[in-house]
């Protein structure tokens, strides 16, 4: 058995632990109770981690694709755990990507208006966000995870045999998640293996979620690059994944903050190395788009609370920045066409 390391997410009584290595999943059973009676384990046709949960449970699939992560996929599965008697001394346990993570826990939320979760992070990105730090939902036809609720896991485990057989594309879109963290703290996390390093961002991620669990303030920092991003994935359909859009929304980040004089060349330099050349992300801004449709759809992004906001680097760190002017933004977005 190679390394595992274990990350508190430090939230009172409803702290829990995140299991990172090699053959993690064995120990899932770890974070359940003895009492449990029954499991509901949620997963996707496949997903590569098949869980030996050794008390009786039943597997739900949900489809694979954005149209799933729905209100009519939770009425689904809530009607399923009705069925097999699934209560609240019982347990859901989601094994997949961030949308099986969001769904089983958002499932698990509300069913019995609440069920402990266990998730089974199978992908880059689930490991290194969606599966740690509570938030779960599922989208409207008006937006993407506009409802959801907050609800903790009792424990997360991030099994990297998972990602032997994770397809390229969906690598590099955990690396854009993963080359946010090189800049929400000075670690040298290219100094760290992968297990020692997705626990680091773990961890980075815990502390954050401790000090701010409902987003009031400061964990609007895991949306460093996002802004963008979450622009880019509207203004091309979807063609740009969100860890794709993730990596040029860093750089054009970088690039806001040098124009607004909150950092220098070098420190945008710094940007281009980590995202481009060592995770090897697209960072050009793709051909075609109108700049200020981006600023628009910028404007309206659900986070921002006044005018234009973003997560900028800056002489102290990263921190959220509201009221940029279009200039600065339209300036930054030039520079990357
Ligand atoms: N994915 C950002 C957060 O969990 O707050």
């Amino acid at each position: 058995m190679s390394e595992l390391v274990r990350v508190t997410v430090p939230l009172g009584e409803r702290s829990y632990d995140v299991l990172v290595g090699h053959g993690a999943a064995e120990f899932v059973g770890t974070f359940i109770p003895e009492s449990v009676k029954r499991a509901a384990v949620v997963t996707q046709p496949g997903v590569p981690i098949d869980i030996a949960a050794n008390i009786p449970h039943e597997r739900f699939e949900i489809g694979r694709g954005e149209q799933h992560k729905s209100l009519a996929t939770i009425g689904d599965l809530c009607r399923g755990f009705a069925k097999m008697g699934l209560t609240r001394n019982d347990v859901v346990i989601g094994v997949g990507g961030g949308m099986v993570t969001d769904v089983a826990g958002f499932a698990a939320a509300s069913y019995h208006r609440g069920v402990p979760v266990v998730h089974v992070a199978t992908t880059l990105l689930g490991m290194v966000d969606a599966a740690i730090g509570g938030k779960t939902g599922v989208n409207l036809p008006e937006g993407k995870n506009l409802v959801g609720a907050f609800w903790q896991p009792s424990g997360v485990v991030c099994d990297l045999d998972a990602l032997e057989t994770l397809p390229d594309r969906e690598i590099r879109c955990g690396y854009g998640e993963m080359a946010k963290y090189h800049f929400l703290t000075g670690d040298d996390l290219l100094a760290m293996d992968l297990t020692q390093r997705i626990a680091r961002c773990v961890e980075i991620k815990a502390e954050i979620v401790a000090s701010d669990e409902r987003e009031g303030g400061r964990r609007a920092l895991l949306n460093y690059g996002h802004t963008l991003a979450h622009a880019l994935e509207v203004a091309t359909e979807h063609r740009l994944a969100h860890g794709e859009a993730v990596a040029i929304g860093l750089i054009f980040a970088a690039h806001l903050a040098e124009i607004t004089r909150r950092i220098g060349v070098d420190r945008i330099d710094e940007h281009f190395a980590v995202v481009g050349e060592e995770y090897g992300l697209g960072t050009d801004l793709p051909a075609g788009l109108d700049p200020h449709h981006l600023v628009e759809l910028m404007r309206r992004d659900k986070k921002a609370l006044d005018g234009l906001t973003f997560v900028l680097d800056g002489p102290d760190g990263v921190e959220v920045v509201s009221g940029v002017g279009d200039e600065p933004v339209l300036a930054a977005l030039d520079r990357m066409a």
